[in-house]
């Protein structure tokens, strides 16, 4: 939520902040603004809208300076309007700020500052940190330079309550950002004679692949030749220096009309980069690197318990049917948000997982160091490497999907089911699965990609369907066994990207309330695959017919549906029981994709959503 670009060196650093927002337009898309620090004054622009109006706007101002400072804002003090927009400049014109985060007590703080001449032009928390940061400024020692600076934004953090990712300009310290992190992720990147500050590496990936990670209560102060990183209570640290391993082409669209379209087409690839040298070498179970767990400490797991948001939460829906079914060890599954504040009794031999694509989601966040504190172990299945999931849990799996631009997530759920259900055999394979079932499980999430591309030649005759589905307000997802978290999931997807309501139910449960929307104004989407349950399914689709409900039935190569009974069919391949809900998502994810596009949505960015959701 929110995105922050910084950047000292030697270039114009408009139009390099200006690239910046524009790939990190995702993680907040309401108002974007910049700062440059320029013959002695902070020239700033700011527009409401996308990054677009944005450049239009700093197109106007003559921006010359080497350093300076931009952002993208998603509002949470104070309306979507040109003042409220970042960066801030406090009233004696000495300090600029942009901030990712929410300062609880900013209400305290205003009245103080007032009290002390300061005056505010916006309604926002980030202008009464800046002018905080002004206030302990002018109180500092003058003959301090460049520390004095340091110094007052580290004294301003020091009396705040809540979260921040700030980068921070001073009039008089020319090439130099002060910036700093609390549970807002904030990444500096260490190029030729430059350093760029951006909440995530896509925003200077085109500069430099070496990036120094900051950590919760850390202040990182860049100069045209050096950065200097310690702590709120002054504490020095030793900066490690990262490498990204992945490369600009992947955070660019390149022949695609949409992140969200080249991200459902990048799975089968992405499916396969989640396996790579995780099987044994006798091809009978999974292997994991970075679990820090003993195979006799996971003997000992008598019970799961999954934390998420959002797509991940349907994730863990399905790894535990998967864990379940294969391994026989009970699950519980639990929104991240609110196992926060349960205080749910764990048993001493719970594993806690979390899932996150982002590993910067606050209430995945809470709930990990929530179960922590409590003594667990608590393992993440994460995709954005050196996030502060990655860093803060005991251990994990991560995805290696690559980014994840779109704002619905895709390609990053389809490689949590993936690694869902290679946890299930590898737990399976400790308990009672046989070498020959753990030889054909993993064959059959070998063969997976390959389902997924067949499924994926689906995508004209989902078009096509698309178009005739487009005008409806309502819509219902049913589904059952590993496939009711797909109907979740479908539903999810159609409401974020193209504003229809839709629901997602077990399809027997539709009889208990759902029924009574059906008419021939909301269509039903229906799992359908062939198996032991099909009849039952086939069942409920006749009680929607009877009501003029129109059907759209996924059903399985060779599953036969009573003529006439659904309107629409997409036919995907028939797989193991492990890989059905991998190959299950494609259909919805194309539904929704084209229905967006015939609605002439903004897939990628759709409106009140950011990628990543960093506040409460
Ligand atoms: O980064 P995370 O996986 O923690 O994000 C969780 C949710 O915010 C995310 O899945 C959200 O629901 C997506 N917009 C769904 O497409």
């Amino acid at each position: 939520m929110c995105g922050i670009v910084g950047y000292v060196g030697k270039q114009k650093a408009a139009s390099i902040i200006l690239e910046g927002l524009k790939r990190l337009e995702y993680r907040g898309y309401d108002s974007a603004g910049v700062c440059v620090l320029q013959d002695g004054q902070l020239e700033v622009a700011k527009k409401i809208g996308r990054v677009e109006n944005l450049t239009k706007e700093a197109a106007k101002h003559r921006f010359t300076g080497t350093t300076g400072i931009g952002h993208t804002r998603w509002a949470t003090h104070g309306g979507v309007t040109d003042a409220n927009a970042h960066p801030h400049v406090s009233s004696d014109g000495k300090i600029a700020l942009i901030h990712n985060g929410v300062i609880e007590n900013y209400g305290q703080m205003k009245t103080f500052l007032t009290g002390k001449g300061y005056t505010f032009k916006s309604e926002t928390d980030t202008e009464v940190l800046c002018n905080l940061i002004a206030y302990h400024y002018a109180k500092e020692s003058p003959g301090a330079g460049g520390s004095r600076f340091l110094e007052s934004v580290r004294k301003t953090l020091t009396h705040v309550e809540g979260t921040y990712g700030i980068a921070v300009l001073c009039v008089d310290c020319p090439g130099e950002i002060v910036a700093a992190r609390k549970a807002s992720p904030l990444i500096l990147g260490v190029g030729e004679g430059e350093y760029i500050l951006a909440s995530d590496a896509s925003a200077l990936i085109s500069r430099t692949q070496n990036v120094v990670y900051l950590k919760d209560g850390e202040l990182v102060h860049v100069t045209p030749t050096a950065f200097f990183i310690s702590t709120l209570d002054q504490a020095d640290v030793s900066p490690v220096v990262d490498k990204i391993t992945w490369s600009i082409q992947d955070a660019e669209l390149g022949t695609y009309s949409h992140f969200m379209e080249k991200e459902i087409f990048e799975q089968p690839v992405a499916l396969e980069n989640s396996m790579r040298g995780r099987f044994s070498e006798d091809g009978s179970t999974a292997q994991f690197g970075g679990l820090n767990l003993t195979a006799a400490e996971l003997r000992q797991i008598d019970r799961f318990l999954f934390c998420a948001c959002g797509t991940a939460w349907h994730a863990c829906l399905v790894a535990e049917h998967l864990i379940e079914r294969f391994a026989r060890i009970p699950v519980e599954v639990d929104y991240a948000s609110e196992f926060r504040y349960r205080n749910t009794p764990l048993h001493s031999n719970t594993l806690f997982l979390v899932i996150s694509q982002s590993g910067e989601t606050i209430d995945t966040l809470a709930a990990l160091r929530e179960a922590k504190r409590k003594g667990y172990k608590a393992l993440a299945i994460n995709n954005v490497v050196g996030s502060t999931l990655a860093r803060e849990a005991d251990g994990g799996i991560y995805q290696h999907v690559g980014p994840e631009i779109g704002v619905a997530s895709t390609k990053a759920f389809t490689s949590q089911l993936m690694v869902a259900a290679m946890i299930a055999l590898y737990v399976a394979r400790m308990r009672d699965m046989s070498f020959s079932d753990g030889v054909q499980y993993v064959n059959a999430l070998k063969g997976a990609p390959d389902l997924v591309r067949k499924a994926l030649l689906q995508a004209p005759h989902i078009r096509a369907i698309a178009k005739r589905y487009a005008g409806y307000s309502d819509m219902l997802f049913l589904g059952r066994l590993s496939l009711f978290p797909l109907a979740l999931e479908g539903a999810l997807k159609l409401k974020e990207i193209s504003y229809i309501h839709a629901e997602g139910y077990p399809a027997a449960e539709m009889k208990h309330g759902p029924i009574a929307l059906i008419s021939e104004k909301c269509p039903s989407v229906f799992f359908a695959p062939n198996g032991e349950i099909f009849p039952k399914i086939v069942s409920s689709m006749q009680e929607i017919k009877a009501r003029k409900g129109p059907i759209i039935a996924i059903i399985t190569e060779g599953a036969e549906l009573p003529p006439g009974l659904a309107d629409e069919v997409i036919t995907i391949p028939e797989c193991h029981e492990a890989v059905l809900p991998i190959v299950s998502s494609i259909p919805v994810q194309l539904l929704s994709y084209y229905i967006a596009v015939e609605r002439g949505c903004d897939v990628d960015k759709p409106r009140n959503l950011a990628k990543s959701v960093t506040v409460e």
